[in-house]
């Protein structure tokens, strides 16, 4: 479908495809650095997500391509910073998937809804960023050390029917697997 502002969409796509890099780049990283009681199940989880936001790029690669461009093989290292704890990680990670979600909305918003293709692409897209902000979440009990913790479990508690601390919070991350 032809779009009037082309060059700028494809200038968004291009941009959003250098951070992708960067998502599979970082997650793969964790997952391999992680330590701790829980290292295996989310190891295995941020893995996962690295295949996820590998996949983000090759949809986004497709439709720059559909709209004459040419996808960039830049990395975004922004998000690219040293983490070492669990709780770095999870931190870093929920701000680059809040970033995520903003930028892809305010694509989304430049998008003439009747390009399906493009719409449904970043939509897809956006909701997988969505599903992974709202697992990082899960996590953060086991990342804040403060008062706010036992309420965090609380709203966990009454989403998961797991009633547990962080074993609670493993088991749900299992049941996603
Ligand atoms: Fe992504
Ligand atoms: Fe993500």
């Amino acid at each position: 479908m032809e779009h009037p502002d082309n060059p700028l969409l494809i200038e968004a796509l291009n941009r959003m495809l250098a951070k992708e890099h960067g998502c599979a780049i970082r997650y793969a990283t964790h997952a391999a650095m992680v330590t701790g009681p829980y290292v295996d199940p989310i190891s295995h989880r941020f893995q996962e997500i690295a295949s996820d936001e590998i996949g983000h790029a090759g949809k986004l690669r497709e439709r720059i391509c559909a709209l004459g461009g040419t996808p960039t093989m830049e990395v975004d290292g922004g998000g690219l910073r040293a983490a070492v704890t669990l709780g770095e990680m999870i931190e870093m990670n929920l701000q680059e998937e809040r970033g995520a979600i903003e930028d892809y909305a305010k694509i989304l918003q430049d998008v003439p809804r009747l390009d399906v293709l493009l719409c449904r692409t970043l939509e897809d897209i956006l909701k997988d960023e969505q599903e992974h902000l709202e697992e990082l979440i899960d996590l953060a009990p086991m990342r804040e050390e403060n008062g706010s913790r036992g309420q965090t479990r609380v709203r966990l508690d009454v989403r998961t029917g797991v009633t547990a601390q962080q074993p609670g919070v493993m088991s749900s991350l299992d049941s996603r697997d």
